[in-house]
């Protein structure tokens, strides 16, 4: 079902896609194939690894990270058979602040056709009113809304009409350390990072179809360390956050009111039902390495129903008030390790007064089965996200500047344990002098 070796290509090597979810609880990637450039790719295989060395979605251990992606890489070269070279990232950061920045330009005193060039000097007026913090870098410049000529909410201006061209972009700025360590780790791990995206926008991709993208929806994906918010309309993310707390949190809140071993805590979580009311006196009996205990059901309800109350109320709800969207009829689309949780669709409900459901990757079908669930939106999303800008260079531009300042100072490489033959290649970001570079690049090659 999921070939070993593709053949279809008839002497030319098939491109690959390669998306690597630096995860606080696993490490994904997800391997896309496709013929040439600018054709549909295909989930060909994920692979995955225990995470370690990674807390709360940041790396605390470097050399610990730098094993689990060479093993969740050498888990996906085995599936696909071929070996993996440059990866697109999602990562997670402990501070990500999402700034909103207008910008305009005037096209003429009569109406004329939008061009590339005047989208390329919308955009940075818009960046240039941006105060990026010190220590902090842009990560991504997000465009959010176009309006022309006052018209709110044009999809698309290139090649549309007007005098005037204005723009509101979100600018995502995270600190300038963290994304050194993730490029140290993936680089150690004897890899080349293609790009780099923060997971919210990831695990939005990977779930959301294009018709609640369009209509307005929340994305919410609940994993081990943290919490992705990202609010959608018009097709385009509104608001994207990320919040450290996460399924473990809760784990090992039932540990410590509890007095249980983590191990055992953790499989209790994974059994409870938050629809169900429990008498009084009901209790859960067990042993374990020879103790025996008995909790009240109730008690065990009470305890993960207060956090997940203070994830939506104090952190969630906040964050969706933020991206200043009145109308989500989409609802919250409910994914990650937690969203297996039964009961929490309701719970959902009722804490933010929106339909929710728990949700698959849009490509589980694609996906092998076990590693098609609600863990993996975020490394499939990676895939939507390359081909998305591929097809739109302005729909997400990031800072190449980043990557390429990094990597004069990144630690030496240790050799790669599993990619034969590599050839260092020259890094597509060596030419690029910013995000304008990147479009300019990205539109030479489209047309
Ligand atoms: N059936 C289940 N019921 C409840 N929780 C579950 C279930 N299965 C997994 N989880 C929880 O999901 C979390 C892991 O989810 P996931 O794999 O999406 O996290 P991650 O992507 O590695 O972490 P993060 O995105 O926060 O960095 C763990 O806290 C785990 O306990
Ligand atoms: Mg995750």
């Amino acid at each position: 079902m999921f070939k070993k070796t593709s053949n279809y290509n008839q002497g030319r090597e098939p491109e690959l896609l390669v998306g690597l979810d630096l995860g606080t609880s696993k490490v994904a990637v997800v391997v896309a194939e496709r013929e040439t450039e600018g054709d549909e790719a295909q989930i060909i295989g994920v692979g995955q690894a225990p995470s370690n060395g990674i807390r709360k979605g940041l790396i605390v251990n470097l050399e610990q990270a730098v094993r689990s992606v060479r093993q969740a890489v050498s888990d996906a070269q085995n599936m696909v058979g071929q070996d993996i070279r440059g990866v697109t990232v999602a990562f997670g950061a402990g501070e990500v602040t999402s700034i909103r920045s207008k910008g305009m330009v005037a096209l003429g005193r009569s109406p004329r056709a939008v061009g590339q060039l005047d989208i390329e000097r919308v955009i940075d007026a818009a960046q240039a009113t941006v105060v990026v913090p010190m220590n902090q870098s842009i990560l991504h410049t997000i465009p959010v809304e176009y309006t022309l000529d006052g018209n709110v909410g044009i999809d698309d201006p290139l090649g549309m009409n007007a005098m005037r061209l204005d723009i509101d972009v979100q600018s995502i700025i995270v600190p300038t350390a963290t994304i050194q360590n993730v490029l140290n780790c993936v680089q150690r791990a004897g890899l080349e990072v293609n790009s780099l995206v923060l997971k919210p926008l990831v695990s939005a991709l990977g779930v959301l179809s294009p018709e609640d993208a369009l209509a307005g929806a929340v994305v919410i994906d609940l994993g081990g360390g943290t919490t992705s918010v990202a609010v959608f309309a018009d097709g385009r993310p509104k608001h994207l956050a990320l919040l450290p707390i996460g399924g473990d949190h809760i784990t090992n809140d039932l540990a410590t009111v509890l007095k249980l071993p983590l191990k055992k805590a953790e499989e209790i979580k994974r059994t409870i039902s938050l629809n169900k009311d429990f008498e009084e006196e009901e209790t859960l009996d067990f042993e374990h390495h020879g103790r025996e205990y008995r909790i009240l059901k109730s008690e065990l309800h009470d305890i993960v129903c207060s956090r997940l109350d203070e994830l939506c109320n104090e952190l969630i709800r906040p964050e969706i008030k933020n991206a200043k969207v009145t109308l989500l009829p989409g609802g919250v689309l409910l994914t990650g390790g937690v969203a297996k949780t039964e009961g929490l669709e309701d719970f959902f409900l009722e804490k933010l007064s929106l339909p929710a459901r728990s949700v698959l990757p849009i490509d589980s079908n694609r996906m092998p089965p076990g590693r098609n669930t609600q863990e993996y939106a975020a490394a499939a999303g990676i895939i939507k996200y390359i081909l998305d800008r591929e097809r739109d260079p302005f729909r997400y531009l990031d800072n190449p500047s980043v990557i390429k300042t990094d990597r004069s100072k990144s630690l030496p490489k240790t050799e790669p344990i599993f990619v034969q033959d590599r050839q260092q290649g020259k890094s597509k970001d060596d030419s690029h002098g910013g995000v304008i570079d990147t479009v300019k690049n990205a539109l030479k090659d489209l047309f």
